[in-house]
């Protein structure tokens, strides 16, 4: 017998109906949102995450030689695709607003809320340089969330990689990229290694300052209005404002810094409110990944959320649909009564319903039976009556069976 590869699920039937209503939640507030669906490869060349993405992503990636002897590997991340797209085609109206919801692969060691493969919800606008778009991807993110009951149980935490470079500056911290992928680690971190970890960059002297920048959150007028007036604090401060227009209440965390490079700008993450979960979703500004692609200069800003975290939540808040398959009609059928069944079930099945029809020619009680397993709401026996145009209707769930005509059927 064959094991699956770690790292990796089977989804059956009852899971899958659970997860499908999710997906489609999601897609629907996608839509609402103004958001048009795209699709991409699974694969790429490498070089494409080699660009901008960051070291640590390229190590993690599933990646191979193929015949022709190119680098291939399975996508780890969306991003770099959907700027690659945005440069191959010409004359597109701006601003973009493109979502998809593809499987993606990442050679991590799997824990809860980590595998190697996983869907990624992706959304993301491209040609607006202003906060609102910023404010838009912020607001979808937590629309979907909201919508899927989570309302009370996350918090959005936002915060800025340009006030933040700056702030490293004036502590005379040289290696930004460095910085932020170290500080990205911070909660994976004890707290001495990650001590040692910022001497890396920053000098001795500033790491205390360091330190108590980080752990700065709360309120964004409480924690800004603290710094000189700036174009920059302001534009912020304005963020927060628009999002309360969208209903939306995020608070403001020095230490989330995102560990991807190519992040110019806002920053953010969802996390469980009650911190025991890896990140829900991650997301932020990137406007230089267009133009390093080839493109013309194209401000961007989206976020990423993956289906794991996003499950083992929705389960520890009871808020996971009921894994449970069902089907609205299941269709018995009694000897030499195949077509005229058959004819039912297609009439039925035309109309959108759902139904199921015997293939094994099994007795009757081992129908019902059947039926009752795939949670069939109703079941039609097809029998002698239907030679005067009849059918007998049973109601799984109050079990009251009644005999009807068949142009009446529901
Ligand atoms: P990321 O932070 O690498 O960002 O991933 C975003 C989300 O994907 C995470 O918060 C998590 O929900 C999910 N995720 C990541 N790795 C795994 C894994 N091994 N198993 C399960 N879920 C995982 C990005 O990928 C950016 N490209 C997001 C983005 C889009 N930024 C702008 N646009």
């Amino acid at each position: 017998m064959f094991k699956k590869l770690r790292g990796f699920r089977d989804i059956y039937p009852e899971e899958m109906r659970a997860r499908r209503e999710v997906i489609n939640k999601i897609y629907s507030v996608a839509i609402s949102f103004g958001f048009q669906e795209i699709d991409a490869p699974s694969v790429e060349l490498l070089d494409l995450f080699r660009v901008k993405s960051g070291e640590e992503i390229v190590k993690q990636t599933f990646s191979f030689v193929d015949k022709g002897g190119r680098e291939i590997t399975l996508i780890p991340e969306l991003t770099p695709t959907v700027a690659r797209m945005l440069v191959a085609k010409k004359n597109i109206v701006k601003p973009v607003k493109w979502f998809s919801f593809p499987k993606m692969w990442r050679y991590e060691e799997p824990q809860s809320g980590r595998l190697r493969e996983f869907y990624q919800f992706n959304a993301d606008i491209f040609g607006v340089e202003k906060i609102y778009a910023d404010a838009e991807v912020i607001a979808l993110a937590m629309e979907i969330l909201d919508s899927l009951g989570l309302s009370e149980k996350y918090v959005m935490k936002v915060s800025d990689r340009i006030l933040m470079e700056e702030i490293l500056q004036n502590m005379d911290v040289r290696d930004m990229d460095m910085a932020f992928k170290i500080i990205d680690k911070k909660d994976k971190m004890g707290e001495e290694e990650f001590i040692d970890a910022i001497k890396g960059f920053v000098p001795e002297e500033n790491v205390d300052a360091l330190l108590e920048i980080l752990s700065i959150k709360g309120n964004f007028e409480n924690v800004l209005n603290k710094f000189e007036e700036s174009n920059r604090i302001r534009t912020l401060l304005n963020l927060s404002d628009i999002l309360k227009g969208y209903d939306k209440k995020v608070i403001w965390d020095f230490s989330v810094v995102r560990g991807l490079a190519y992040y110019t700008g806002i920053v953010f993450e969802a996390h469980d409110y009650k911190g025991e979960l890896r990140a829900l979703l991650g997301g932020g500004r990137y406007d230089n990944v267009v133009e390093l692609f080839g493109g013309p200069k194209t401000p961007a800003v989206g976020f990423g959320m993956g289906d794991a975290v996003l499950e083992i939540l929705m389960k520890r808040e009871n808020l996971w649909p009921e894994e449970k398959i069902w089907v609205d009609y299941f269709i018995a059928i009694l000897p030499d009564h195949r077509k005229e069944a058959i004819e039912i079930a297609t009439k039925l099945r035309r109309k959108g319903y759902s139904v199921d029809i015997d293939l094994m020619e099994r007795s009757l009680g081992k129908q019902m039976k059947y039926a009752n397993r795939i949670n069939a709401e109703k079941v039609i026996i097809v029998g002698d009556e239907v030679n005067d145009g009849y059918v007998i209707l049973r109601d799984m769930e109050s079990g009251e069976q009644k005999k009807i005509r068949i142009d009446s059927i529901p």
